[in-house]
């Protein structure tokens, strides 16, 4: 049975047993753990808003997502902020929800683990705006799971085949 759970921290055994593993599998982007904690995964936990949503079949994990809130000052939002239009940087960065991260392992994927990841890392979120960043190819999985659960294209990536997507809520009256 899939059950996913949100945390606001997470300890050493389950990062180092359970959540890298996995984001190894998906991304492959890190050869060893020391580097991803140092270059990554220190930086992003420690931050403001921390969340991370965690998918289990049977007690297995299977998928995870992740974000905070974003602010100036730190990488992403101090670069998006030059290849955004300056209106929407002005109306979109600082303050805003960043959904660093979403990954299902390869066999899970397809059965609808990635939008019940999605929809509990944003259930309650505070924050009015959403941003993240993905594939410019409309036809790529990621970009369709955004497109069908709300998101926009606000402008373009940092590299040539990324996009900028958001997502906002009215102000509350
Ligand atoms: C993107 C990803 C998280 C989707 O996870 P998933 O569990 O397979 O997604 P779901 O089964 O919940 O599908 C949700 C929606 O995503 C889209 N989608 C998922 N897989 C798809 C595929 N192979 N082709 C096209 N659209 C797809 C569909 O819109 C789908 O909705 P539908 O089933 O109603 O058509 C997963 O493919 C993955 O981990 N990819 C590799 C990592 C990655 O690219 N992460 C995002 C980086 S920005």
């Amino acid at each position: 049975m899939l059950e996913v759970s949100v945390m606001h921290t997470a300890d050493d055994p389950l990062v180092d047993d359970e959540l890298w593993p996995l984001y190894r599998r998906v991304f492959d982007d890190f050869d060893d753990i020391d580097r991803w904690r140092d270059q990554v995964w220190e930086r992003h936990a420690t931050r403001e808003g921390f969340r991370l949503a965690l998918a289990r079949t049977d007690g297995l994990i299977v998928g995870f997502a992740y974000g905070y809130t974003g602010e100036h000052g730190q990488w992403w939002t101090d670069h998006a902020g030059k290849v955004l239009h300056p209106a929407v940087a002005d109306d979109w960065l600082g303050g805003h929800f960043e959904l660093v991260s979403i990954g299902v392992d390869e066999p899970a994927r397809g059965s609808g683990v990635g939008r019940r990841l999605m929809a509990a890392l944003t259930d309650g979120l505070d924050q009015p705006r959403w941003l993240l960043m993905t594939s410019a190819d409309p036809a790529d999985p990621a970009r369709r799971l955004y497109r069908s659960t709300g998101w926009a294209v606000v402008g373009p990536g940092l590299g040539v085949d990324q996009v900028i997507m958001g997502r906002a809520w009215p102000a509350s009256t």
